[in-house]
């Protein structure tokens, strides 16, 4: 068997053009969806990701600001950003680009966003609204995921799902998402015995654990779905996921590639739920 390959890149693509159209619904009545996004410290990594969000959101007529702080800026002046933001009328959607440096209580950064512009979905309210089964919005990279699963017209209901990693931003988030979908899912992470055993049943993993090539061809079930969230940068520059890709894909039926699975659908659900947010004001 040979996998066919689910190309998040075309998929983000298509969902953004169908974006054009819904901004430009909204420009007609005077509205421009606004993106505010905060980035404390110098990760490199952070800033990458954060200024692709910026530049997605101009190619698709978005407002942004970025607002960025030293490492050791006091906690106060970013809460006293983001009061200054959730009053912008301009403004519909607020980030706080994680992590936080340590001086930081994230939980109280993320509970100061006010829930109808958290367009992360990672706001208690929010998190509480999608374990109920009814997300205000929801975390964009699970999100990306359930988009691609449906793309690949993959049924989730009475499958066996396999969440690698129980992160807040996606394990927690993704098994919430699969359980909704009707999957029986298990979530897998760095204490779980016998991972094997585990993976090996599964009809969709989603990896998530941010170790490059972890799932390996003999940790998987032949025809199962592989979904790669991992980005991992190796010594020689490279990038790839946490799906040893190469060897999976003779086993797999579906499988992400790193780059250009999960990655463009990340921010292209960030996309998704600004307009939301703003359409949501507009009454639309
Ligand atoms: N850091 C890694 N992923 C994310 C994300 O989806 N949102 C934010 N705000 N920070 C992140």
């Amino acid at each position: 068997m040979t996998a066919q390959i689910l190309d998040g890149k075309a998929l983000a693509q298509e969902l953004r053009a169908g974006f054009k159209e819904r901004v430009a619904a909204l420009a007609a009545r005077g509205q421009k969806p606004g993106l505010a996004v905060i980035l404390v410290g110098e990760d490199p990594a952070s800033q990458v990701y954060v200024r692709n969000k910026v530049e997605a959101c101009a190619a698709v007529g978005l407002h942004s600001g970025k607002w960025a702080y030293p490492a050791d800026v006091d906690p106060a002046v970013v809460l006293a950003k983001i009061a200054e933001l959730n009053a912008d009328p301009r403004v519909h959607g607020i980030l706080v680009q994680l992590p936080l440096p340590r001086q930081f209580d994230a939980a109280a950064v993320l509970e100061a966003i006010s829930p109808e512009k958290d367009v992360d979905g990672f706001h208690a309210e929010n998190l509480g609204a999608l374990v109920q089964g009814n997300p205000r919005f929801i975390p964009c990279t699970p999100y990306g995921v359930m988009k691609l699963l449906e793309k690949g017209q993959v049924d989730l209901a009475g499958k066996k799902a396999v969440v690698l990693g129980r992160s807040n931003i996606v394990g927690k988030p993704m098994a919430l998402l699969l359980i909704n979908a009707g999957a029986t899912v298990t979530v897998c992470h760095s204490k779980t015995r016998d991972l094997k055993f585990h993976t090996a049943n599964a009809d969709i993993i989603v990896a998530a654990v941010g170790k490059p090539r972890f799932v390996t061809a003999d940790m998987i079930k032949p025809g199962a779905v592989l979904i790669d969230v991992g980005i991992n940068r190796l010594a020689d520059g490279k990038l790839c996921g946490d799906v040893d890709f190469d060897g999976c894909k003779a086993v797999a039926a579906l499988i992400t590639p790193v780059p250009g699975g999960v990655g463009p659908m990340t921010i292209t659900m960030l996309l998704a739920n600004t307009i939301e947010a703003a359409e949501r004001e507009a009454g639309l």
